[in-house]
């Protein structure tokens, strides 16, 4: 224990200048540097400007009280250390300040060996409690920098896995005719219907990146075929629905939740409700609900796009097709769901219009 009595200034406050003078000569043997004051107020003013390591208060003083000023001491200055002093009529107050904080009361007459014991110990506690806040306050900055640390990071692989995403999409886009603007329209009308089917914000926001992987698999199409003007013959377009396989075989066997998504997606955004979808010729809900929703999101896109060869079709125009795939080439519920919400879809189409230049030369991806 270091020797605290040339570092530690002592405030002694009492009404009665006799005992203020005594307990002042007590200290100052020891080697305590102490001044006086007569009663809270003054002492608070001295507080203001000196540093103190410990105050002894009378209880009874007029004006502001010893428990006002230890009230005041606790909110403004709580590293010094309060030592109480109280007549014996006043033992229950001044055990009450321990309550307030107060390291410890005496009762007069004060003997100088009980000054010292006290003001010893009082110096002693306030500087471990002192030690042991630095201490926990070190800790607290520790782990939160360490939390924050990892917060960045957590934050920079979930953007770098979207970015991901959204650049293997922009490889699909480079090798045929639709545009970015598609992609990302109809994976906002993926968040749309997911999120009217109840799903939570993590799950929408997960099915509207992993179906902006939905035509991945034209990656793997040949150019003779993905660049054919005009109509396909019917070998190329079986290859053609390859790519729905294509895009699976990209994405599948990852670790990665967003990517399983996208495979199932890849591979059964052409499946129909019906049964006479490709690749699998699943029905109804043997088809993953994440493809059922890609689907009619991205059919309503494909519609009301312009392309070189088509005009794009007013919206009650695709509204009237979407309606006759109704349960045979679209899941009932969610395309419901999907045309109840029309505003927001309006909303998204508008955020991102497709510029002339962007729109797509040619299209022979029948749906
Ligand atoms: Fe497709
Ligand atoms: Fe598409």
């Amino acid at each position: 224990m270091v020797d605290q009595s040339s570092t530690s200034r002592i405030l002694i406050v009492d009404d009665e200048p006799d005992l203020r003078s005594i307990y002042k000569r007590f200290l100052e043997i020891e080697g305590y540097p102490c001044r006086t004051a007569g009663d809270g107020e003054e002492a608070m003013d001295m507080l203001a400007v000196e540093d103190f390591s410990l105050v002894i208060s009378d209880i009874n003083m007029p004006g502001m009280s010893g428990i006002d000023l230890l009230r005041e001491l606790g909110d403004k200055y709580s590293d010094v250390a309060v030592l109480m002093v109280s007549a014996i009529d006043d033992r229950k107050v001044a055990v009450d300040s321990l309550q307030l904080g107060a390291f410890s009361y005496m009762i007069k007459p004060v003997s100088r060996n009980e000054l010292v014991i006290n003001v010893v110990n009082g110096l002693r506690r306030r500087f471990l409690e002192i030690a042991h806040r630095r201490q926990s306050e070190k800790l607290e900055d520790l782990v939160q920098r360490r939390t924050r640390k990892l917060l960045e990071a957590k934050q920079e692989l979930v953007v770098a896995s979207e970015e991901t995403v959204l650049r293997l999409a922009k490889a699909a886009e480079f090798r045929d005719d639709e545009t970015a603007q598609h992609t990302l329209r109809m994976s906002h009308y993926c968040r749309i219907i997911s999120y009217g089917c109840g799903f939570d914000a993590n799950r929408c926001e997960l099915i509207r990146l992993a179906s902006q992987l939905h035509d991945v698999g034209k990656i793997g199409i040949p150019d003779a075929i993905l660049l054919k003007p005009g109509k396909l013959t019917a070998d190329e377009f079986t290859l053609m629905k390859e790519h729905a396989r294509f895009g699976f075989r990209i994405l599948s066997d990852s670790r990665a939740r967003l990517l399983q998504v996208g495979a199932v997606i890849a591979r059964a955004h052409h499946e129909k409700f019906d049964g006479s979808g490709y690749p699998d010729g699943l029905v109804g809900e043997d088809i993953a609900i994440e493809a059922r929703i890609a689907a009619i999101a991205d059919v309503f896109d494909a519609l009301t796009s312009k392309r070189v060869y088509k005009n794009a079709l007013p919206v009650t125009a695709a509204i009237d097709i979407l309606r006759e795939g109704r349960g045979h080439h679209f899941d009932p519920g969610l395309l419901d769901i999907f045309l109840a919400d029309m505003d927001a879809v309006n909303r998204i189409r508008e955020q991102f219009q497709d510029s002339g230049d962007q729109a797509g030369i040619k299209s022979r991806m029948p749906q």
